[in-house]
């Protein structure tokens, strides 16, 4: 391992086999169970909201009687509580949860993380040829994260604001009209609303991607680790990413 210009290590290549591997446990419980039900909330979200604005089952008989619509509409309503807490909970995670969690692995402020994210742009751009690797996220996939957050965010703020348009005058979601202002009026809130989910059904497409070539460059187990929480790791990364972060923030607090 090399230490760049500071006290900071500099990630080693990720393909090298020579390094010395250990299993560390790098995603703990709540990181992995919001991943996954986010996860679940956004295919039942995306089927019955697909649905809501396209409406392609056409059944016979009263409205009352099926239901259809009615049907997709609650459980879009029940996943979103689903989907909004388990977000809320991330983002909360990422202020008071352990090192791998913290906000610093979605936004490189850190300059060791700066310069992971630079290498991992020149090894996506065949510019050279290991990709880095750190015990977290990698900083590109850390950033392109806390982009994907910022579009969970939107699809809270329009759904809500979409709901107070036929929420009940008794219920306190009619506080959140507010919001349907905010993203330019109640059309542009539901046409941002539809168009949002297809943002993130196209990141998901390119993160399966990324998931399974980091896995077979890096050799961790990147996929195994978001279900079981574990990788295989160069010996020490983990720890030393932790002391340079501490060591970072002391510095921070006595600047
Ligand atoms: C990733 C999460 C979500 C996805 C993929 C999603 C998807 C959709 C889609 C595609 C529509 C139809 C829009 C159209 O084409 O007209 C819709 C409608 C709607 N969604 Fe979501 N949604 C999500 C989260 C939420 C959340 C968190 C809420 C919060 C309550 C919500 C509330 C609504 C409401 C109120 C409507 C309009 C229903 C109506 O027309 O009566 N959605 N959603
Ligand atoms: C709608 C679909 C999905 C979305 C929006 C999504 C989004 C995300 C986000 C935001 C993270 C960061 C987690 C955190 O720190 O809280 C993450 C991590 C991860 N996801 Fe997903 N995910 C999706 C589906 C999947 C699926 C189906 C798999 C694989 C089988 C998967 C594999 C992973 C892995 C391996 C990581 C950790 C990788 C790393 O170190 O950067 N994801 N995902």
């Amino acid at each position: 391992v090399t230490t760049a210009t500071h006290d900071v290590p500099r990630a080693p290549a990720a393909d090298d086999e020579s390094a010395v591997r250990e299993y560390v446990h790098v995603w703990d419980r709540v990181v992995r169970s919001t991943h996954w039900l986010i996860f679940l909330s956004i295919v039942v979200l995306s089927v019955t909201g697909i649905y809501i604005g396209h409406p392609f089952l056409i059944v016979a008989g009263r409205a009352r009687d099926h239901f259809v619509m009615g049907t997709m509409k609650v459980v879009h309503f029940y996943t979103a509580i689903v989907f909004t807490l388990a977000v809320l909970s991330r983002i909360l995670w990422m202020f008071i949860g352990p090192h791998p969690a913290r906000w610093d692995q979605f936004i490189p402020v850190a300059k060791a993380r700066r310069q992971a994210f630079v290498d991992t742009l020149k090894y996506y751009f065949w510019m050279r040829p290991r990709a880095p690797v750190v015990s977290g996220h990698n900083p590109l996939a850390g950033l392109a994260y806390a982009g994907v957050f910022l579009l969970y965010l939107v699809m809270i703020a329009t759904g809500f604001g979409l709901y107070s348009l036929n929420a009940a005058y008794s219920s306190p979601m009619i506080y959140f009209h507010f919001l349907l202002a905010v993203f330019g009026g109640a059309q542009m809130s539901r046409w941002i609303h539809h168009a949002v989910m297809w943002l993130l059904i196209a990141f998901f497409v390119h993160h399966l991607y990324s998931a399974i070539l980091f896995s077979a460059v890096e050799k961790a187990g990147a996929i195994e680790s978001i279900f079981s929480g574990n990788k295989w790791l160069p010996r020490g990364l983990m720890n030393r990413e932790k002391r340079a972060a501490h060591r970072a923030r002391e510095r921070e607090r006595h600047e």
